[in-house]
């Protein structure tokens, strides 16, 4: 099927996206929507035939078979024996008789969380009232930090109760070495976020953080400003936090699809726990429409029959987003781990190379800054890199002007992209414009377009539109797993550099190195250490 969709976009080729994009109702015909989302789709260099094809595709694929496996509670995460349900967390969408043993347990976690953020929005520790939090240190990495870092960007408040929230993923200690001399330990909690709690980078930070309230607290005081949320619970509990601290997170909800769970405490603290409740239920609204809506009006399956159109018809590597608003500027690192840890897989769920490309490589920052930096490759370099444009209608400041310049950037950009400027237009005015060099500098500063965008406009960043939103690439990125073939829910590429870390670590104390062509690097390091 991919070889028809490839010969019929040789017969696209010949009609340039900036023609496609002057027909009329094209707008109407390639955009979509759901609540406050609009996706408009019509720069992707697709007609009516294509699409056509493309649901074709899908439907041979299997889609809408996968579609009701996943919601079926099936164990699509094959080599993990299990299913992926983060959507239960966030809405009624799985039915009962399909839930999990530990359904229950999980959205009780969720409860017991929200109880917790709302008492540390209010500025006080939830186990002692009387006692004043000003600061959280959310300790955790990959699926176990940036969710919430995005969510605690993009709709945390600002109020004199409401507690400062500081990350700390990587094991270097330098931003924790920066941070905690700024901190008082009896206004200070800790969460430990972390599903395995093996995590070597998290473990070791919580000992620190520990072990600096020890300085100044008492045992009990200490406990109190310990919290962890894990599905290794007992590994909590021995590593010293109390029970009542511990909160769940199941084994059907994988890091990188957490940030719905208690993971998200630090972030909820400073939305409030009916904002966080909103962002649920916006999610919820998008898996109803993905579960339910015919695949041509589907937002996730066209973004993703999007994606495979780019990836493996027009044989697209990479995929860059941006969004235009300072608020969503960690969705880029969050998508990052999302489709790349998801869609990275070379063997299809039987074992077989897949026959096809699969994930992007996929990057992105904020808007207008992107402009001034990465951009004049998108415009004028020699790969095609389709993108996302993020915008949001209705700003949560009153500076019109700088709003509309914002959104007149992002559609710009779009539109460069899109239709680019002939030589004999770019000639035109650099003549009108008395250039003087005109025929030497017609070639650099001609733009061939026919490069491709989504544009996904909210109407406001809401909670809930933002639930809308994440959810959306979420099954996006499940669609292009079925397309492909391949599990978006397991990780196994990560555990070979895990594993051989310890024996390198071994080399670097001057023991033997267990790891091939290292031995000249170690010394280097060893003589300067
Ligand atoms: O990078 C691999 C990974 O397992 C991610 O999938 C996960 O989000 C992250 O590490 C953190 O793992 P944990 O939550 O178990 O500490």
């Amino acid at each position: 099927m991919f070889d028809v969709l490839r010969k019929y976009n040789k017969t696209l080729m010949s009609e340039p996206l900036v023609d496609l994009l002057a027909q009329p109702g094209r707008f109407e015909r390639f955009s979509a929507s759901l609540g406050g989302v609009l996706l408009d789709y019509s720069r992707v260099h697709i007609d009516d035939t294509a699409f056509g094809q493309l649901l074709e595709l899908a439907s041979e694929a299997g889609l809408e078979e996968a579609r009701g496996q996943l919601f079926g509670g099936e164990a699509v995460n094959l080599t993990e024996h299990r299913p992926a349900l983060h959507m239960l967390l966030r809405g009624d969408c799985i039915p009962l008789e399909q839930r999990p043993a530990d359904a229950q347990q999980a959205l009780d976690a969720v409860d017991f969380m929200l109880e917790f953020a709302d008492r540390l929005h209010r500025g006080r520790l939830p186990s002692q009232p009387e006692a004043r939090i000003t600061d959280i240190v959310h300790i955790g990495i990959g699926g176990s930090l940036l969710g919430t870092r995005l969510l605690h960007e993009a709709l945390g408040q600002a109020g004199s109760e409401v507690p400062n929230v500081h990350f700390l993923g990587s094991v270097d200690a330098h931003g924790r070495e920066a941070l905690l001399p700024r901190l008082n330990a009896a206004n200070t909690i800790m969460v430990a976020a972390s599903k395995s709690f093996t995590t070597g980078d998290t473990l070791l930070h919580a000992r620190r953080v520990r072990q600096w309230m020890e300085k100044t607290l008492d045992a009990e005081a200490v406990r109190k400003r310990q919290f962890a949320v894990t599905g290794a619970l007992e590994k909590a509990m021995d590593f010293g936090v109390p029970e009542q601290q511990v909160l769940y997170l199941p084994d059907w909800v994988g890091g990188r699809y957490s940030l719905w769970s208690p993971v998200s405490l630090s972030a909820a603290a400073t939305m409030g726990a009916t904002a966080f409740r909103e962002l649920l239920a916006g999610a919820a609204d998008m898996d109803r429409h993905f579960r339910d809506a015919q695949p041509a009006d589907n937002l996730p399956v066209i973004m993703g029959l999007n994606g495979a159109w780019h990836r493996n018809v027009c044989g697209f590597c990479s995929w860059g987003v941006f969004p235009y608003d300072q608020r969503l500027k960690l969705l880029p690192s969050h998508l990052q781990q999302v489709i790349m840890e998801s869609n990275g897989k070379s063997v299809t769920v039987t074992g077989e190379p897949c026959p096809e490309a699969t994930s992007p490589v996929v990057f992105g920052e904020s808007g207008t800054e992107a402009q001034h930096s990465v951009f004049q490759a998108l415009h004028q370099g020699t790969d095609i890199v389709p993108v996302n444009f993020v915008g949001v209608v209705r700003p949560a400041h009153n500076d019109s002007e700088a709003h509309q310049e914002l959104l007149a950037n992002m559609l710009a950009q779009a539109t460069a992209l899109a239709c680019g400027r002939t030589s004999e237009a770019t000639l035109a005015q650099m003549s009108e414009a008395g250039v003087s060099d005109a025929g030497m500098l017609l070639p650099h500063r001609t733009f061939t377009g026919n490069r491709p965008s989504e544009i996904l406009m909210l109407d406001e960043l809401t909670p809930a539109n933002l639930g809308r939103l994440l959810a959306l690439y979420e099954h996006k990125v499940f669609v292009e797993s079925v397309l492909w073939s391949i599990n978006a829910f397991d990780q196994w590429g990560v555990e070979l550099g895990k594993q051989l870390a310890p024996g390198v670590q071994r080399g670097l104390a001057g023991g033997d190195a267990d790891a091939p062509g290292l031995a000249g690097l170690l010394g280097y390091i060893r003589d300067r250490s």
